[in-house]
């Protein structure tokens, strides 16, 4: 199996390091490079964001998203001795996950199973399970 480009979703819940630590792994194993995505999602429509000057908020948000991503990238490259990079998109994270897999095609891409809200007797959080189903590539999805 040929394993260069590795995209793992990272929505900075509690399963991210066990998320970080598999694709890192597998990564060194392979001799493959990670992306680190996180989607920003726009909880309000474009017109109240303007009508309440939220973008300065969005870009306050985004600024420290940039730098959370930014630490997570410095530490699975330390532990790994691998290479990463970053990519942060905006919308729905399912549809701008599955958008970037069609646009780049990796040899994989991680998630987790559960994510923020982390219902564990459901088998999948919602981003994940549509990911699996949809994605043009092969999904690794890492449980708890
Ligand atoms: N905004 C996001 N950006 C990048 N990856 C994400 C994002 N949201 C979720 N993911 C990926 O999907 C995995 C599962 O999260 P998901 O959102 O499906 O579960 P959940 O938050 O527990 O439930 P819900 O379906 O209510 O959102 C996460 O571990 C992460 O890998
Ligand atoms: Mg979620």
């Amino acid at each position: 199996m040929e394993l260069k480009q590795i995209v793992v979703c990272v929505d900075f819940s509690a399963i991210t390091p066990k998320v970080l630590d598999w694709a890192g792994e597998e990564a060194k194993r392979f001799g493959a490079k990670v992306e680190l995505v996180h989607v920003l999602e726009e909880t309000m429509p474009r017109l109240a964001q303007e009508m309440l000057d939220l973008h300065t908020l969005y870009d306050k948000l985004k600024e420290v998203t940039v730098k959370k991503l930014d630490e997570l990238k410095e530490e699975i490259e330390g532990k790994f001795g691998i290479e990463a990079e970053t990519k942060i998109l905006n919308g729905e994270p399912f549809d701008a996950i599955l958008d970037y897999l069609e646009e780049t095609k990796p040899d994989l891409v991680v998630v987790g199973a559960h994510g923020k809200k982390g219902v564990r007797r459901i088998l999948l959080g919602s981003v994940s399970e549509k990911v699996a189903r949809k994605s043009p590539v092969n999904v690794a999805i890492v449980k708890y």
